[in-house]
């Protein structure tokens, strides 16, 4: 499968689906607080997403069980939401969601202290995040992919952070998941010419810790092998001739 050019008409499905998913990203945000379940989080998103009249596009992906993906402290990524899994001050969050309105996907993750943090902590997610910055700048056609994950992986590497590899952000649109893959990390080679009309879901995947992941026994959770903490942080992003458009992120109020 090629890399897909979306349309006019597909761009505005997408940036709706977009600006939807980082509104319930927001919302999900302001209930957050100790003492709740990761289930908890995960059936509060899916109503947010299903009241907007959208459907949440991890469930039931390849089997996977939840509309959220709620990994806590040292899981990286696709914690399965738990009635018994409480969120308790000091922990990291990261909440990765994805959605469908009218055939379009948007797909996109935060990370969160919930209470006060370490130090440490803190310093990784506001790190992670701005990974996914220094990468995004580079989505602008006539570019080549693997500059926006030199970048991440440049910057975030700088601090001693470990860059997870095992994992990649993603073309997205009709599906979650289309070409190409994107890697968070240097690459020897350019990879593909960017162009107008790409959509790129770009999502760092850090630890504080080694890069090295393991997957759990119940065949999703990403944890470090050496148990540091970990951060996600990830939007659906536009190519424009101009730079990128973040198709994901809405102002909090
Ligand atoms: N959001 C993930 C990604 O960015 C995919 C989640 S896998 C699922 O690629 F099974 F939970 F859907
Ligand atoms: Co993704």
């Amino acid at each position: 499968m090629p890399i897909t050019i979306k349309n006019a008409q597909e761009i505005e499905l997408m940036r709706i689906a977009g600006k939807i998913l980082g509104r319930v990203h927001n919302e999900v945000k302001k209930e957050l607080k100790a003492g709740m379940t990761t289930w908890d989080i995960d059936h509060i998103a899916e109503e947010l997403i299903r009241s907007y009249g959208c459907i949440p596009s991890f469930l039931n992906y390849q089997g996977y069980p939840a509309s959220v993906c709620v990994s806590v402290n040292s899981e990286v990524v696709h914690g399965i939401p738990s009635k018994y899994r409480i969120i308790q001050e000091g922990d990291i969050v990261s909440l990765d969601m994805g959605l469908i309105y009218k055939g379009y996907h948007s797909d996109a993750a935060r990370t969160h202290g919930i209470g006060p943090i370490s130090e440490e902590a803190a310093m990784l997610i506001e790190r992670t995040k701005q990974s996914f910055f220094e990468g995004v700048q580079y989505a602008k056609a006539g570019n080549h992919l693997h500059q926006i994950g030199n970048a991440i992986g440049d910057y975030a590497e700088q601090f001693g952070y470990g860059v997870v590899r095992d994992l990649c952000g993603h073309g997205i649109g009709s599906h979650m998941h289309e070409e190409p893959e994107i890697p968070n990390y240097r690459k020897l080679r350019r990879g593909p010419l960017l162009r107008e009309g790409m959509m790129l879901a770009i999502e760092p995947m850090i630890n504080i810790g080694t890069y090295a992941v393991d997957w759990k026994p119940d065949g999703w959770t990403v944890v470090t092998q050496d148990g540091s903490l970990s951060a996600h942080y990830e939007n659906t992003v536009l190519v424009t001739a101009e730079g990128p458009e973040i198709l994901s992120l809405v102002e909090e109020e």
